[in-house]
């Protein structure tokens, strides 16, 4: 099991120097002084929905978290419902999508560090930023650190997921230097120096490498040939690199070729596909017409989301309708039974640029050279700089792997489930898959499987 993605930003327009804060997971907001050059104030909330948000039950916060996470969290799980409805309008239905919407999030919050006016409003809205608490809001980076802390740097993983965030800039250019300790503060990104000006297309060879370099191998050539100009000032990277074992591993033994069902393909699609009868979380979903089941790596705090639409719904309806609402209430209704499981083995690999994507979600005057105000990256706030592109990548691969180790297969057989009403989750059809943190229920990776490998 093992899954990348990879997402960059190439700004035109730049930074130089560091200060020393404490370790952001550990600080208070007072400790790191967060100052953009821009703060955005929502408008007044109108009467209406602020009876709308009385009238509707407080919803829990998971224990231990605090609740500006939470919130960031759930605005990055929305946006991530809205860019999937967008990318998967723009591809057919066989198409296979995969994309982290975590990480795109991530390195646009970087831009938004030193955005300002309508650019600024513009990433608040279509981030869902602005549906975080009123002064959080302005913090939303502190926030963003702090909940990096809690994905990424657990006491006791099991599971493997790092992400990795770079400037990398034009050398000839002087950066705001309170952009540049900010960022490098709140999510590590120090600033690489490079020769775009007269070395652009060696410059986008480093930078691919460097995104080579941290995700194994498995994301190469991030920025295709020519996005790198003469004129690129700034490229933001961000990159989630997840490696898990199942906590409740497939025996090799028992994967066998079956048929997957491609809709309106004639010829039969038949691939390795695996199996195993186990306890897991599942959930029939009538009213959707949907199966929802959780398959937990190794450590438990991530896991893996499968919702397969019954066989007389396609998955496009499914996915028309899936909110972060309906989301999460299919998780939490999720009650622990043993099922037998047949799920392909395959590998996906996507890739798409997400700048028209995000236009369609209303981010239009960040990557339009004469709207974007972006005056706090570079120093003396220069006017003229603008995102010109932002290309993301990713990748997954499952297969049987989980524990090397026996003693986490133990959840085997037990007589009782060869019962005649024994559960089946079978995916022999589309279905859409969600890697997710479960303490919070942040949506780390998430994409639809319509042709797990055949030609
Ligand atoms: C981490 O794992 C070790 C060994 O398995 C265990 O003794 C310890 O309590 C665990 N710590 C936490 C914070 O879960
Ligand atoms: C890749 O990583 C290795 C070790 O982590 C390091 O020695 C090497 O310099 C890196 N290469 C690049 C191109 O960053
Ligand atoms: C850098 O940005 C800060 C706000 O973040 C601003 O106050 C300062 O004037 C900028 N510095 C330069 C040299 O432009």
């Amino acid at each position: 099991m093992h899954l990348l993605p990879a997402l960059l930003l190439s700004l035109l327009g730049l930074v130089s120097s560091h200060a020393q804060y404490p370790d952001i997971c550990i600080a208070k907001p007072k400790d790191i002084p967060l100052n953009p050059m821009c703060i955005y104030r929502k408008e007044v909330v109108e009467v209406e929905e602020q009876q709308e948000k009385e009238d509707s039950p407080p919803e829990k916060i998971p224990e231990n978290t605090n609740p500006r996470v939470w919130e960031l969290s759930k605005a990055n799980s929305r946006f991530a419902m809205d860019l999937f409805k967008i990318v998967a309008d723009s591809k057919t239905d066989v198409e296979n999508l995969f994309m982290s919407p975590l990480s795109i999030s991530q390195a646009f919050t970087m831009a938004k560090l030193g955005a300002c006016d309508n650019t600024l409003k513009q990433l608040m809205e279509v981030f869902h930023f602005d549906q975080v608490s009123e002064k959080a809001s302005d913090q939303i980076h502190f926030f963003f650190a702090k909940l990096n802390c809690r994905l990424y740097r657990k006491a006791n993983k099991s599971s493997e997921l790092v992400s990795t965030n770079r400037l990398f800039g034009e050398k000839s250019l002087t950066f705001n230097e309170t952009y540049q300790e900010i960022s490098e503060a709140v999510y590590g990104a120090k600033l690489w120096p490079l020769n775009f000006k007269e070395k652009a297309e060696a410059s986008r060879e480093i930078i691919n490498n460097w995104v080579s370099n941290k995700t194994e191998k498995k994301i190469t050539d991030v920025i295709p040939e020519g996005a790198i100009t003469e004129d690129t000032i700034l490229v933001l990277v961000n990159v989630i690199y997840f490696k898990g074992l199942w906590k409740s591993k497939f025996d090799a033994l028992n994967t066998e070729k079956a048929e997957f069902h491609i809709p309106g393909r004639t010829e039969s699609c038949v691939v390795p596909t695996m199996y195993q009868e186990s306890k897991f979380r599942y959930g029939s979903y009538q009213d959707d017409a949907v199966q929802v089941l959780e398959l937990p790596y190794k450590g438990d705090d991530i896991s893996m989301v499968l919702v397969l639409p019954f066989e007389d719904t396609s998955l496009e309806t499914v996915e028309q309708t899936v909110t972060l609402d309906k989301f999460s209430d299919w998780l939490n209704n999720l009650q622990e039974i043993q099922l037998s499981v047949h799920l392909p083995r395959f590998k996906i690999e996507d890739e798409f640029s997400v700048k028209d994507k995000l236009e369609k979600l209303g981010l239009v005057d960040l990557f339009d050279p004469q709207t974007a105000r972006l005056p706090g990256i570079v120093s003396s706030g220069r006017s003229d700089l603008y995102v010109s592109d932002a290309f993301h990548k990713a990748f997954l691969e499952v297969n049987e792997e989980g524990s090397e180790a026996t003693a986490t297969t133990a959840l085997l057989l037990v007589g009782r489930s060869f019962g005649p009403r024994r559960v089946t989750f079978r995916a022999n059809r589309p279905f859409l898959v969600f890697i997710r943190e479960v303490g919070i229920n942040a949506i780390i990776f998430m994409g639809r499987v319509s042709n797990p490998g055949c030609n």
